[in-house]
């Protein structure tokens, strides 16, 4: 096919497959709320009908103690390579429903761009596959694996387990991960780095049970100013991150102007940015602090006592390069040793997952530079970001060698995992037709 041609077919597949991307994203596929998990199973089916739809001969549901991803294969022609195409299916819950624009589970266009939950993260990454596949009217130039996972929005638990029983079968000449995002609307761009991230839920205790806070305030602590004191504790003045033991990494240098930040992050007038060193480098190569959530009385059932326990979940996201459970067990050593008053602190949960750090550099990955240059006009760029997707430190640890491609379609104005999360329609015609043209230009490499 000329790359005409592919141009003429990718433009014809795209309305079909976005009502395709509508059908998915109506599955509320939320892998963290267990009551989803019917919805989640339908969700790898749908999934699995229809790449199998696209001429996949072999897709199936398969996993490995965890949540149903979808794996298929198209066989690979005669003495060519074999790519895996990467997306996952399960999306975030979607917070208050009341504050979204339109129904959160139902694709709305507003201005260019699809509103929905897992629209942009990370259903059009599958989309994007399918599109590409359908150009080729399900018999690529190439062979093609197609792994689309269900759990990653949970940190992927199960993934080491399932490259244990099915890696080899993932394995191929390049991974293709298309859950990353652009530097902005209309310039494609490879992820060079990933954060990492080490989260735990902080629990303190200080009494066996409540007090009148007048008869015992003043000589023995609660455990929710106890708390609050300790989280204090992780950050300093200026907010970065006060934990000995986390590191800083070398990551690409590009200018994001304090104004743009604004813009893309609702920052309120005369509110500061926190911590130092370049924006990019605070976002990407850095270690940055969040207190994600509290579990403590509400306002509304405040009465004048002294809590007996209180909880924190607590989230660090990682240079890239640093070690995962090493970063774990310095911001826990912190949480105990900087406890006040002796408060009896523990852990109910403790997670991490590693960063990753992905060069652009192999034969293939060459190739995929100059088919998204020629899809989106313009040259692509290498970014870091500072979101994490734990299954590419994984590959890179144990399939060394791999060519790993970190695309996406999310852009600064997704709000991947917040209130109304959107598509740019354009970026995502682009970025299928750049697929496309990838696996075009490798047809005529020998594997
Ligand atoms: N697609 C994101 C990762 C991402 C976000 C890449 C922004 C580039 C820019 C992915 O689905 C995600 O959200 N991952 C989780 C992983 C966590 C649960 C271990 C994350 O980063 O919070
Ligand atoms: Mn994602």
């Amino acid at each position: 096919m000329t790359n005409t041609d592919l141009r003429t077919r990718i433009a014809a597949e795209l309305p079909g497959v976005l009502d395709d991307l509508a059908r998915l994203v109506a599955i509320p596929s939320i892998s963290a709320q267990p009551e989803h998990a019917d919805d989640v199973r339908a969700s790898a089916e749908a999934v699995a009908a229809l790449f199998r739809g696209a001429g996949c001969p072999d897709v199936r549901v398969v996993e490995a103690g965890g949540q149903p991803a979808v794996v298929g294969h198209y066989p690979a022609p005669e003495g060519r390579p074999t790519v895996c195409l990467y997306a996952h299916h399960d999306v975030q819950p979607t917070g208050p429903v009341e504050e979204w624009s339109s129904d959160p589970f139902a694709v709305t266009e507003r201005d260019g761009r699809l509103y929905a939950r897992g629209v942009a993260d990370d259903k059009a990454g599958i989309a994007v596959h399918l599109a590409a596949l359908r150009a080729f009217d399900g018999r690529p130039p190439v062979g093609v694996t197609i792994f689309v996972e269900g759990e990653e929005e949970l940190g992927s638990p199960t993934m080491p387990a399932f490259l244990d029983a099915y890696g080899d079968e993932l394995r191929a000449d390049a991974f293709v991960i298309c859950d990353s995002g652009n530097w902005e609307v209309g310039r494609p761009s490879f992820t060079t780095t990933l954060r990492g991230l080490a989260e735990v839920v902080v629990e303190v205790r200080t009494l066996g049970h409540a007090l009148h806070s007048g008869m015992f305030g003043g000589v023995v602590p609660d455990a929710l100013t106890t708390l609050v004191t300790l989280l204090g504790t992780l950050t300093d003045a200026d907010g970065s991150v006060a934990v000995d033991g986390l590191t800083t990494a070398e990551v690409a240098h590009l200018d994001y102007p304090p104004d743009r930040l604004r813009a893309e992050t609702s920052l309120l007038d005369g509110v500061e940015l926190v911590g130092t060193g370049s924006v990019v480098e605070r976002l990407w190569a850095k270690p940055s602090l969040s207190v994600l959530a509290l579990d403590a009385t509400p306002v509304a059932k405040a009465s004048n006592t002294l809590a007996p326990v209180a909880r924190a979940k607590v989230s660090v996201r990682l240079a890239p390069n640093q070690d995962a459970a090493a970063a774990l067990a310095a911001l826990q050593r912190h949480l105990t040793e900087r406890a006040p008053f002796g408060a009896r602190v523990t852990f109910p949960h403790a997670h991490a997952a590693a960063g990753s750090v992905i060069d652009v550099d192999g034969p293939l990955a060459r190739e995929a530079v100059a088919a998204l240059g020629e899809a989106w006009g313009v040259e692509p760029l290498r970014i870091g970001q500072g979101g994490s997707i734990p299954l590419a430190g994984e590959l890179a640890a144990r399939m060394p060698g791999m060519e790993v491609l970190l695309t996406g379609v999310l852009d600064p104005h997704a709000r991947a995992h917040g209130i109304d999360e959107s598509l740019d329609l354009g970026d995502f015609g682009k970025a299928a037709l750049g697929e496309a043209l990838w696996l075009e230009r490798l047809g005529s490499r020998d594997a």
